[in-house]
């Protein structure tokens, strides 16, 4: 089904014939940073089983272990000793965040205001995108950061400093813009208020006040108090659900299928392509079984007929890594589809709304990226072709799925992209296909 990479890093794969299967996905990737740059400033050790170990959540174990924190990592459990809340250590070196915007970003939160420099880097990749979104909010707050075209772009500098309590309003639904303000405000000398447009994922908030920190939540606005101490904590990490939304997609996608996926983490602000999927008609149960320390359970889907869905608004925060397989999704239903309000996909790991378009035109589907998502032609199966990950690893995913429930052989350049978050993906995607 799955050719060996070539040297290149190219894999080629196959229209599956059937795909049937349960399996679990790695955990979730933006629980497992937070477990380690909260964990880092709570006082004594944070354990988190099944955690999501990807080179980006390596990157954020790297970070913390050179600002002093310890970090062990198994396979199924990683755990962090941190120095309290006022304890990180200057870092004798720059910070390198690979790819990830996640470490880079709350990364900035957590080091803004302390009294030490630092500097954080990253790949080619994360060096092109938008870091003045968290510069500013830090700056309001009192905080010493620069970076690139006066704080655009990484690297950012990071001078000692004191931080103080403000009001904020923040012009993107984002959750790495809400964290590093919440985890500056948490050492402020009084309260942050800060409005965002949309709700986003609210991990963040979930663990500190698992940790003890104040954070209140009403229409739109969080306030959080300066924090003291924060606790250790012993975290279950669940699936990650952008993930699992591959074989969802896949199974809903091929003629002959049905995927389970267990202990997938099913917070409400991240469950958006299941509502999507829903709506367009598909053919998916969910089961929630557990809701500490956040909602998870088992997804299952299975082959489906879809229809067209108009997707914008509060919808697209809830599916924003998601919005790729959805417009592969929407090829296929009867109709023609929408996705609007999705702006923010040009600033991912590519150029989302673009590197979309080009590798499923590439497949023989018809869709147009417009400025702020795309209208989708539906009724078609993807056939086969040459696909460029071009870095990111959702792209190089999608590209799977649409192979896998497609009807040719399609070659992926620069597979490897999966390994930032779903190093395991190639083993699952063989055993899922017959
Ligand atoms: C993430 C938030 C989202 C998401 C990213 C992970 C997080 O980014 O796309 O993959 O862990 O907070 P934005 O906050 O930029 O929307």
């Amino acid at each position: 089904m799955i050719d060996a990479p070539a040297p290149s890093g190219a894999r080629v794969v196959r229209p599956a014939r059937r795909l049937r299967g349960e399996l679990t996905v790695p955990g979730d990737k933006s629980i497992t940073h937070r477990g380690l740059l909260l964990g880092a400033q709570a006082g004594g050790r944070t354990r988190l089983r099944n955690p999501g170990l990807g080179a980006d959540t390596r990157a954020s174990a790297a970070l913390v272990r050179a600002l002093g924190a310890e970090v062990s990592i198994d396979i199924d459990e990683l755990r962090v000793t941190g120095l309290g809340l006022h304890g990180l250590r200057e870092p004798a070196d720059v910070l390198d965040c690979g790819n990830s915007g996640t470490t880079m970003r709350l990364g900035g939160g957590l080091l803004a205001g302390r009294p030490l420099h630092a500097v954080l880097t990253g790949d080619a990749s994360l060096r092109t995108r938008p870091m003045d979104r968290i510069v500013r909010p830090l700056r309001a707050l009192g905080a010493r950061i620069d970076g690139r075209a006066n704080g655009a772009y990484a690297p950012l500098a990071i001078a000692p400093g004191r931080l103080h309590g403000a009001e904020l309003d923040i012009p993107v639904a984002s959750a790495q813009v809400k964290s590093a303000v919440i985890l500056a405000a948490l050492r402020a000398d009084g309260p942050t208020v800060l409005r965002q447009p949309d709700p986003s994922r609210d991990h963040t908030e979930r663990i500190l006040r698992a940790q003890g920190a104040v954070l209140r939540t009403a229409g739109g606005e969080i306030r959080c108090e300066p924090a003291h101490d924060l606790q250790a904590l012993d975290l279950d990490v669940p699936g990650d659900i952008s993930s699992a939304a591959f074989w969802i997609a896949a199974a809903v996608l091929h003629p002959d299928a049905e995927i389970s996926i267990r202990n997938v983490g099913l917070n409400p602000l991240r469950t958006g392509i299941l509502d999507a999927l829903q709506s367009m008609g598909a053919d998916i149960d969910t089961q929630i079984e557990t809701t500490d320390p956040e909602p998870s359970g088992t997804v299952t889907a299975r082959t489906s007929d879809l229809h067209a869905i108009e997707a914008g608004g509060h919808l697209i925060p809830r599916l924003i890594d998601e919005a790729s397989l959805l417009a592969l999704l929407a090829t296929r239903a009867h109709g023609e589809s929408r996705i609007a309000d999705a702006a923010e996909l040009r600033v991912k790991e590519s150029d989302r709304l673009h590197t979309t378009e080009r590798a499923l035109s590439a497949l023989g589907l018809e869709l147009d990226a417009e400025s702020d998502g795309f209208t989708i032609a539906g009724g078609a199966r993807a056939g086969g072709g040459a696909v460029e990950a071009a870095g990111d690893h959702r792209i190089a995913m999608l590209a799977a799925v649409a192979a896998v429930s497609g009807t040719g052989p399609v070659t992926i350049r620069g597979a490897q992209a999966v390994d930032v978050s779903y190093p395991t993906f190639w083993d699952d995607l063989a055993r899922l296909s017959e």
